[in-house]
């Protein structure tokens, strides 16, 4: 089974998702190891109690970028992972680090991409009165939240809408589009090549796959 290793910053709602589906067998991962740059990161606590192993990884113990992202590179390539994933982990990565790991690195982000780059994007999103919001999964190239997009669902934004309902139901769209990118990933269906993106030999546009087109034994 691909060796799969989690990144996180926070709740990890994200992360237990992944967990759940690769326990149901949706999703034929092992997961290596959980790491946080938070000691105190609750996804910490899910990973624990599915026996997965930890590590902690703290940014603010580091002289800067490049000695943190090397002291990651270290701990996540004594799993050897086949994939790493970026689930709700809040730091900018470094060229090298991303280089090092291209093809093999993903991230979801909390927006449609291009739309919404960066943080605090349910709130900018109601702000500028878009009709529909939601999430990316892509792949992580040295542009900060521009790599090759994967598989996006959308979320209508209702007109009395507050940024943490939305979130709410933009996160529940994550939990089922991240283990499902995963399982592609996992199944060796899923490649980047020179920048773009190829779910089943086919390249996929732009903005990637729409989830309310995704069938149901995809
Ligand atoms: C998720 O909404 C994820 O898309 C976002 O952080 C949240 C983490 O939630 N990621 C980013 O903003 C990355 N820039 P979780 O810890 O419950 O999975």
């Amino acid at each position: 089974m691909p060796s799969v290793v989690i990144l996180i910053s926070g709740s990890g709602s994200n992360l237990q998702a992944i967990i759940d589906a690769s326990q149901s067998e949706q999703c034929p991962i092992n997961i290596a190891a959980v790491i946080s740059n938070r000691a105190n990161a609750k996804g910490l606590e899910r990973a624990q109690q599915a026996n997965i192993k930890t590590a902690v990884i703290d940014h603010t113990q580091f002289n800067g970028r490049e000695d943190f992202d090397q002291a990651l590179v270290k701990q996540i390539d004594t799993y050897q992972p086949d994939l790493v994933v970026l689930a709700g982990f809040m730091r900018i990565l470094t060229h090298e680090f991303v280089e090092h790991y291209t093809g093999r690195l993903i991230n979801i982000h909390p927006a449609l991409l291009p739309d919404f780059p960066g943080l605090n994007t349910h709130e900018r999103a109601i702000k500028s009165g878009v009709k529909e919001h939601g999430a990316t999964v892509h792949f992580v190239t040295t542009e900060v939240d521009g790599g090759p997009i994967i598989l996006q669902a959308g979320v209508a934004v209702k007109s009395n809408d507050t940024a943490k309902e939305l979130a709410q139901r933009v996160l529940q769209q994550e939990h089922r589009i991240f283990p499902l990118v995963i399982k592609w990933f996992a199944e060796k269906r899923l490649v980047l090549n020179d920048n773009k993106v190829f779910l089943d030999q086919q390249q996929l546009p732009e903005t990637g796959i729409n989830y309310a087109q995704v069938t149901e034994n995809q």
